[in-house]
């Protein structure tokens, strides 16, 4: 790692993601004191506008999106002073060159580019920066997802940018890496004795991946429809959680290390087939129904047109190899869920023998014992929590057992600390080229190839979204797919 970049170049500048995330998370590493001495933002977007307008814009970005009592005036001023706006449509050379004039004398102390923009414009892109002569061995581009809409596409994406940068300079963004509870999966995994000599089939009966969430298409139609629950959430967070969880122990916490894990993970998964995917998976699509109180239209109605994109999806995977062979790792996810809840359930096998006989009374026969559960929830509380069995005070002569909870709110462990934006972590890293918390060519290329079996299964086999009523969790078939193993969801 050299010194962090001293000019971050975002293309996108006027949107969503940008107003929303980027900017404020920029402000909030600035407010920290952790941004560079003579720090550049350049911002870049089709809009003409001059500098003093799209300041105000991002002035009031920051009012809206910041907490109320993280905003200030006096700070937001000196950020937004820190920012220069330039037109740049892809393909025009001379907008790209003025560009250059802005960022004129600095390219040695680093450049980071940001791209918040439409895949198809990645490689226009990237090619105006080169022509402007903006990539030098100490430029470094981002990059948010999607990358392709499957294995074929994704490689296009990568070898338009890998012909201008080494994959040491691409850093591929999966937000959910910037998440504090995801990073602390690696922390409670590799920081403590006792759950890595249990992280196996010998102790594990299966996993649970959620993430639940109640929105619906946001206006996002053009982007959403087409793609789907699995292309937008499978494909990259919830692969890249799975990945976390089933990967072997790294030899450190550096980039390679870490990412050579977790591709081997990825590519431990089992491949579906048109046969498979009628029993390993379930689409879904909301029709009109209530979440939290409020009455929602379906998806077809928000379309405007009937569709057949999944707004959800569960899925039985298998990661074939010796550590997790028999585990079934269960995932869903979905919109328009009764609630915005992501959670990680590792679900343990029963006690081999109990000696307290069934329902915890001495003798007996079967165990009667609960199997432990540990459930590591992301959003929107972050917690821990282990269940687990104890005695039932009192002096009967058999012993009680009852299910009884170990909680760890990590909300609670660290009050007084602030909630950071996940955007802050990863450009903070970004930066400082450190690429732990980036998704790997190699990485996106398994999860697409998994992603692409499912897809063909699907289309070979003509499955088609099941209807589910908006405020519920997916289709009944969802609930089937996991009781036909004698287990069910976590609620
Ligand atoms: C994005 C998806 O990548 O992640 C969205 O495109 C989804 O559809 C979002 O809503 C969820 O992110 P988070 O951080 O709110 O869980």
């Amino acid at each position: 790692m050299t010194e962090p970049s001293a000019t971050f170049l975002l293309f996108g500048a006027t949107g969503d993601l940008a107003r929303r995330m980027i900017f404020p998370s920029l402000y909030n590493l600035l407010s920290d004191g952790l941004l560079p001495d003579d720090f550049l933002i350049v911002a870049s977007g089709r809009s003409e506008m001059d500098d003093d307008a799209f300041r105000k814009e991002v002035d009031a970005a920051l009012h809206q999106f910041l907490p109320a009592d993280r905003y200030d005036a006096e700070r937001a001023a000196r950020f937004v002073a820190l920012i220069g706006y330039q037109p740049v449509d892809a393909g025009n050379a001379d907008q790209f060159a003025k560009l250059a004039e802005r960022i004129d004398g600095r390219l040695e102390r680093g450049l980071s580019v940001y791209l918040s923009t439409p895949p198809s414009l990645f490689a226009p892109t990237a090619q105006g920066l080169s022509e402007a002569g903006l990539i030098t061995p100490r430029t470094r581009i981002a990059m948010e997802k999607p990358i392709g809409k499957d294995l074929a596409s994704s490689r296009q994406v990568n070898d338009g940018i890998g012909a201008l940068f080494a994959e040491e300079q691409i850093f591929r963004v999966d937000h959910y890496l910037g998440k504090e509870t995801v990073q602390n999966l690696l922390a409670l995994r590799f920081g403590n004795v006792m759950f890595e000599p249990l992280w196996n089939a010998t102790a594990i009966d299966h996993v649970q991946i959620t993430v639940g969430e109640t929105v619906g298409l946001e206006g996002r139609v053009s982007y959403y429809d087409g793609v789907g629950a699995l292309r937008d959430m499978v494909q990259n967070h919830m692969l890249q959680i799975l990945s976390i969880i089933a990967m072997e122990p790294p030899a450190r916490m550096d980039p390679t290390a870490v990412r050579d894990e977790k591709v081997k993970a990825l590519r431990s998964l089992r491949p579906m087939t048109a046969e498979t995917v009628k029993h390993l998976s379930v689409r879904g699509q909301y029709t009109p129904g209530a979440v939290g109180g409020q009455i929602v239209t379906g998806y077809a109605d928000e379309l405007g047109q009937p569709s057949d994109t999944e707004t959800f999806v569960a899925l039985k995977a298998h990661v074939d190899n010796w550590r997790w062979q028999g585990v079934p790792f269960y995932l869903r996810t979905g919109k328009r869920m009764p609630a915005r809840q992501s959670e990680i359930v590792i679900q343990f096998k029963p006690v081999r023998h109990s000696i307290f006989g069934r329902d915890g009374q001495h003798g007996g026969g079967g165990t009667g014992l609960e199997p432990n559960t540990l459930v590591i929830r992301l959003q929107p509380e972050e917690y821990i929590r282990l269940q687990i069995m104890t005695k039932r005070p009192g002096l009967e002569r058999q012993v009680q057992l009852e299910e009884v909870t170990l909680d760890v709110s990590l909300t609670a462990a660290f009050a007084g600390q602030r909630r950071r934006i996940a955007y802050e972590r990863l450009i903070l890293d970004l930066l400082a080229g450190d690429q732990t918390l980036f998704v790997r060519r190699d990485e996106v290329e398994a999860q697409w190839t998994w992603i692409d079996s499912i897809i063909d299964g699907w289309k070979e086999a003509h499955v088609k979204p099941a209807a589910y009523s908006s405020g519920n969790w997916g289709p009944s078939s969802a609930i089937a797919l996991i009781e036909r193993d004698g287990a069910s969801w976590h609620d």
